[in-house]
């Protein structure tokens, strides 16, 4: 069955290439507002295609992708996998626990290797911010950063912006601008909260942040987020309440007392959610700590909790990422290799 076509609207974005003149995807901060609506946009496609029995299309058939994870992931690399599975590409998985970095190789050789296999694109997540651009300046094809560090997580921030676009349709708004959202958590630690900040600002929602002075970053307000450490205020007015869990792996040292104390305080229990507005919307990436900075009860909430769909909406979302960045070695006319549009004028961005 051949798959729903495009539903980017045409004359939202410049045409072809221009409308994401990007080599790969290393973060949010690189991305015009235009082309976060664009990814948005392209997923609608895969949304409805993976509604349906047969979720196969072959647009990457022949194409390699090759999912190299430095760190630890159970959804994440999943969701990647079928992602280009259901796009027809071959997809290998790449597990650090079995690479030759365990043995000391370098970044940079691991890079080389990589691209001397002839990957079409190369999905990375990597426990040092930055490891990811690295490997990017050394390979020849897209590469797309699947988290690095406490610096970004790219695809989780659109994923997470098309699960809140669904649920505010179903609600009949339209847009997220002036939406007030809520992230709560361990922000210091996390790139889920830095790539939600940058995104949910481009498309014009208002961003509180929420955490005990230790696990806030000194940089926040530079951000434009406006910061809290009392749970009970930042949730007054709230429309969307996004919970994080405590990043405990990248801690060097005791940043909260204790989880039960955290919970206490920084909990999504039903009596706090009761604080934000009355029909307000519960969001987390997983994985969850439930009865640590969620309750049970909150994240099965019918109807207002997104975490289903935001798992859901992460398979559309690499699934239009690995189409829209693979383009240019596809040939798709106006996408750089046939010259009509160039690539952004000869040069990726
Ligand atoms: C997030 C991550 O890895 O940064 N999880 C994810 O991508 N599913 C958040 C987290 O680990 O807490």
């Amino acid at each position: 069955m051949p798959p729903p076509g495009p539903s980017a609207a045409p004359g939202r974005y410049p045409a072809g290439a221009l409308a994401f003149p990007h080599r790969g995807l290393l973060g949010i901060g690189e991305l015009q507002r235009h082309e976060i609506l664009f990814l948005l946009d392209e997923a609608e496609q895969w949304v409805a295609l993976n509604r349906r029995p047969a979720k196969h299309a072959d647009l990457l058939a022949g194409l390699t992708i090759i999912n190299a994870f430095f760190e630890n992931s159970t959804r994440t690399l999943l969701s990647f996998e079928i992602a280009g599975k259901r796009l027809g590409a071959d997809v290998v998985n790449m597990h650090a626990a079995q690479s030759s970095v365990k043995k000391g190789e370098t970044l940079i050789d691991t890079a080389v290797t990589l691209n001397a296999m002839r990957a079409d694109a190369i999905v990375i997540r990597h426990g040092s911010s930055g490891a990811v651009r690295l490997i990017a300046d050394k390979v020849a094809c897209p590469v797309i950063n699947a988290g690095d560090g406490q610096h970004e997580h790219p695809t989780q921030a659109l994923l997470d912006a098309l699960a809140l676009r669904h649920a505010l349709r179903a609600r009949g708004r339209e847009e997220l601008s002036g939406l007030v959202v809520t992230i709560c958590g361990d922000i210091r630690h996390s790139r889920v909260a830095r790539s939600n900040i940058l995104c949910l600002q481009a498309l014009g929602a208002v961003v509180r942040v929420c955490a005990p002075p230790a696990l806030m970053p000194d940089a926040i307000a530079a951000m434009g987020a406006q910061p809290f450490h009392d749970f009970d205020t930042a949730l007054r007015g709230a429309e969307v309440v996004m919970m994080l869990r405590l990043q405990s792996e990248r801690m060097e040292g005791q940043f909260v007392p204790s989880e039960r104390e955290f919970r206490h305080l920084f909990g999504l229990t039903p009596e706090r959610l009761a604080r934000a507005t009355p029909d307000a919307l519960v969001m987390h990436p997983g994985p969850m700590n439930r009865g640590v900075e969620i309750d049970s009860i909150v994240a099965d909430l019918p109807d207002r909790s997104l975490i289903t769909t935001q798992v859901e909406m992460g398979v559309a979302i690499r699934m239009a990422c690995l189409d829209v960045l693979t383009r240019r070695v596809r040939g798709v006319p106006g996408w750089g290799a046939d010259g009509a549009h160039g690539d952004a004028g000869g040069r990726w961005v």
